[in-house]
């Protein structure tokens, strides 16, 4: 039985993951501003909503069948005597919470189901002696029982506690208003004493376990979210940085997170500092009907950026291009007679390195990528490569950004480039001359593999179990929210909180 401490997972981490801002965050969150935070999620009313309905959900499923302790009695029954009766098997088998709502407050979540019902089974059975009797009489049967209008309350904390989010169980009630109590078998006067008796033993019975079973699920539920990682990966080499940073920010109907949110490599060498971005607010969604937000600084591209620049070597070596003599210094005969003069009929190759991260900026209608590279003219000779000219080359290109699963994934398509000559052994070169090979390079070597990079993207922080459903990504200045809707599959591997 996994279930109720899974349930809260779902709920806290579906707080790791969404965000849209409303106008009401607005002041609140711009009144504690953290340069950490690259990352904010806010979750609106509606999302609230689903999840406290898979979360009761999940509640109920795994408190179900939920056996009470035994229930003895003596009881007096008029004409019959003092008898010893025993209710044991008692058992929850079913429970029904048709009302239910959730109301983040000053102090915490609140949630509470009203108008619930349980159906309860059970084993009576009672023995006595009197003096019309003088030997044990017994009889025994089962019984059915229904609760009605119980009401189900929980008001639970959240706080940054080191990086982690932390829930504490403030308050937790149960409490039931009615219930109805049928026996198979057994004669009317035993009715009667039975509902007299056992009403309130019942009731409370119901309400102590279901508390208790609440209060266990918040401690299951604690200890999994201590084993919540700090770090969804990405790849071998990248993971993002899922700290929370500050705490939870709640209004009356909102629950606002920032997340640190960067890339960071997975040996945890130190990243990149990007301590001048800040939160950047408000950022809205069209429609404020969406269950969640997730608003991405542009600081989360460009530590993507840095960190592959970083991490990987970024090189690639060009020798085979559409037009192949162009890779042979005969090709190149009347535009660099230096090069062939000197090499004549040798094979080329180019070799491009990125020279600086590349840069990337998120602005209303673009996102604008510069990538840096230097571009090495290799002539080969037998076993050896000479480099005879290297070139500058600054990138600009533009992409779009998508949804695929949970991921954030892109494209990017070139726009322009410009060329500097950095140095040259083979004399001064009319850069416009060799523009198409280099343009030639860029298109089959450069965006291709910045292109099957993007295309997979990375995640979004969202617990796994929720998909995101119908999401529109909006771009503002510095920033990309996606704001969508999710739902939610009932899977067992919970214990994997991220995709
Ligand atoms: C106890 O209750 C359950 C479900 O109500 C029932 O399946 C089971 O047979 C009962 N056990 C006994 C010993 O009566
Ligand atoms: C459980 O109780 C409710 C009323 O409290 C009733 O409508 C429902 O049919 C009962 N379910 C079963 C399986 O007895
Ligand atoms: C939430 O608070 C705002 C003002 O802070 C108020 O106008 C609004 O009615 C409140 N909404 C609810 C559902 O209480
Ligand atoms: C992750 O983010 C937290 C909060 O901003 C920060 O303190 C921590 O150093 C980051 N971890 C790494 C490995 O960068
Ligand atoms: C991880 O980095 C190594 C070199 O540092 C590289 O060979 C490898 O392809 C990278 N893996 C991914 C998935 O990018
Ligand atoms: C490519 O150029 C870089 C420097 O620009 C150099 O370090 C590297 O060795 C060159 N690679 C080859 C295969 O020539």
């Amino acid at each position: 039985m996994a279930p109720l401490p899974s349930i809260f997972v779902f709920f806290l981490v579906l707080f790791t993951s969404s965000n849209l801002f409303a106008p009401s965050h607005t002041l609140l969150l711009q009144s504690e501003p953290s340069d950490e935070a690259f990352t904010s999620v806010l979750i609106s009313q509606n999302g609230l909503d689903f999840l406290k309905d898979v979360l009761v959900t999940k509640a109920i499923s795994s408190m179900i069948p939920l056996i009470l302790p035994r229930i003895e009695k003596s009881v007096k029954i008029p004409f019959v005597g003092n008898i010893e009766m025993v209710l044991s098997n008692v058992t929850i088998y079913e429970i029904g919470a048709p009302t239910s709502y959730i109301r983040p407050g000053d102090t915490g979540v609140t949630i509470i189901t009203s108008e619930t019902t349980c159906n309860l089974s059970m084993n009576w059975y009672y023995s006595y002696s009197t003096w019309l009797f003088p030997v044990d009489v017994t009889d025994k049967g089962r019984a059915s029982v229904q609760v009605h209008g119980m009401e189900v309350g929980l008001t639970i904390a959240l706080e940054n506690n080191g990086g982690i989010l932390k829930l504490s169980l403030l308050e937790c009630g149960c409490h039931v208003h009615d219930i109805s109590i049928n026996l198979d078998g057994g004669a009317s006067w035993l009715y009667q004493g039975m509902i007299d008796a056992f009403e309130d033993q019942i009731s409370s019975a119901v309400e102590n376990a279901i508390t208790k079973k609440l209060q266990e699920g918040m401690v299951k539920l604690n200890s999994i979210i201590q084993d919540l990682p700090k770090e969804i990966p990405v790849d071998d080499n990248a993971s993002v940085n899922v700290t929370f940073v500050d705490d939870p920010l709640l209004t009356n109907s909102s629950i606002g997170f920032g997340i640190n949110g960067l890339f960071i490599t997975r040996e945890n060498v130190p990243p990149v500092r990007y301590s001048t971005w800040g939160f950047q607010l408000p950022v809205f969604c069209q429609d404020p009907a969406k269950m969640l937000g997730i608003s991405l600084d542009e600081a989360v591209f460009k530590s993507a950026a840095g960190l592959y620049f970083d991490t990987e070597y970024m090189q690639w070596i060009v020798d085979k291009v559409p037009d192949q003599s162009l890779l042979n210094t005969a090709g190149w005969r009347f535009i660099i007679p230096q090069l062939y003069k000197k090499y004549p009929n040798h094979d080329m190759d180019m070799n491009i390195t990125l020279s600086a991260p590349p840069d990337i900026r998120i602005s209303e209608d673009n996102i604008g990528a510069t990538v840096y590279a230097d571009l090495v003219i290799d002539v080969l000779e037998e076993e050896d490569v000479i480099p005879v000219a290297c070139i500058s080359l600054v990138i600009r290109g533009s992409g779009s950004v998508k949804i695929v699963q949970n991921n954030l994934a892109g494209s990017v398509k070139l726009n322009d480039f410009s060329m500097s000559l950095k140095w040259s052994n083979i004399g001064t070169l009319r850069l416009y001359l060799i523009q198409p090979v280099i343009w030639t390079a860029i298109q089959t070597v450069l965006l291709p593999y910045a292109n099957s990079h993007l295309a997979k993207g990375f995640p979004l922080p969202i617990i796994h179990g929720f998909t995101l459903q119908n999401a529109e990504i909006i771009l503002t200045a510095s920033r990309i929210t996606v704001c969508s809707d999710v739902s939610y599959a009932d899977e067992e591997n919970l214990r994997y909180p991220y995709p």
